[in-house]
């Protein structure tokens, strides 16, 4: 890995990551306090952000949520630098119609706007709209023809196509390739199908935080396959940084306690979500406790800053050149890992 490591964060689509119940965190998921975040995170050296994409609430619809791509086109007026990676689920959205809005935030953004692909476990955000929700592996079969054309289309390619899922017919978009060949691809998800489908037709392929030898096999395995590029890894995890290991442990352990009181939370999400994905059956079969979402503390960025920084380095030395980043209190700790790991790192 001859690269910097680069560091996003995750914006606050939902409000907290760790617990809903800190007194310290407010449940914000309001634009002002995202543009505020993400405006900040640029000044301090953040190099990207990623905006989840849910439609409602996935933990609790009474709550507020970020719209992910209205927001990011927003965010692309806003800022200069940083790059702004939105989610998307391909059943949600035409691809003629989301290639034409990623062009379109690319050019707001001046060739700074990504896609991550992710395909779905909130059960309720596609069948309460009437909208199919197929079987998990179905999902991975729509998604990869939805991603081809996508792709193509962001190319600014003339694309004609008759598949299972779409008919396309002499449909171009313009403008294109102005800034880059197109935005660029992230695709989030672990099992199987998304591994063959990330070695496809991603750029970049997210991983749930988990341990350094789990992160490395799962390199060793989707770099062992067929690609038309190299692929670049990045690795999602929950930070939790102080002047010594023991004061960071206190910390873990309050925002453990904290987070059992989202126990009748977490039971109704769990009921509207499909059991086959992976992330869901690794968070079950998880033998340390973690906070955060997509893995959280599990990645182990948990300690002194020393410590967090030399496991930085050992994920950089296995391959992983994007680190998304949750904390919590957000802007406080973001800004603590901006002053004391950011420069022992870079
Ligand atoms: C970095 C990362 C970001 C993700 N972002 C979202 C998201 O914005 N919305 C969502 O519904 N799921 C998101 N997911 C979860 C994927 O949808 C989830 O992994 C999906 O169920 C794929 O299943 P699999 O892991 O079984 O392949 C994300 C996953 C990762 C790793």
């Amino acid at each position: 890995m001859t690269n910097a490591p680069r560091f996003g964060i995750w914006a606050a689509v939902h409000g907290a990551r760790a617990a809903h119940h800190d007194p310290d965190e407010p449940d914000d998921a309001s634009w002002d306090r995202n543009r505020a975040l993400v405006l900040e995170a640029e000044a301090l050296g953040f190099d990207a952000v990623l905006v989840a994409q849910h439609t409602a609430n996935p933990y609790d619809d009474g709550r507020d949520q970020l719209e992910a791509w209205t927001a990011s086109a927003a965010l692309a007026a806003l800022t200069r630098r940083i790059e702004i990676i939105a989610a998307i689920k391909p059943g949600l959205y035409h691809p003629v119609v989301l290639a034409k809005m990623a062009l379109q935030i690319e050019h707001i953004a001046r060739g700074r706007f990504a896609l991550n692909l992710v395909n779905a476990w909130n059960r309720a955000e596609f069948e309460r709209a009437g909208l199919p929700f197929p079987a998990h592996d179905a999902r991975y079969a729509y998604g990869a023809e939805w991603i081809g054309l996508v792709d193509r289309l962001m190319r600014g390619e003339r694309v004609t196509h008759a598949g299972r899922h779409f008919r396309v017919e002499d449909y171009q978009l313009r403008p294109a390739g102005t800034f880059r060949t197109r935005p660029t691809i992230y695709l989030g998800g672990e099992s199987e199908p998304a591994r063959a489908l990330a070695a496809e037709r991603a750029d970049v392929w997210f991983i749930n935080g988990q341990p350094l030898d789990d992160v490395a096999a799962l390199i060793a395995d989707v770099a062992a396959r067929p690609a038309p590029a190299p692929l670049r890894y990045g690795l999602s995890a929950f930070v939790i940084a102080r002047e010594t290991d023991a004061a960071a442990q206190i910390e873990h352990a309050r925002l453990l306690a904290l987070a059992d009181r989202d126990a009748a939370l977490r039971a109704d999400t769990r009921a509207r979500t499909d059991t086959a994905s992976v992330m869901f059956a690794k968070t079950d079969a998880a033998a340390t406790r973690h906070v955060g979402t997509n893995g959280g503390t599990a990645a182990g960025l948990v300690g002194s800053y020393d410590t967090v920084a030399a496991r930085i380095r050992d994920f950089h030395a296995a391959g992983i050149d994007l680190f998304m980043l949750q904390f919590q209190p957000f802007e406080a700790e973001m800004r603590r890992f901006a002053e004391q790991i950011l420069p022992r790192v870079r």
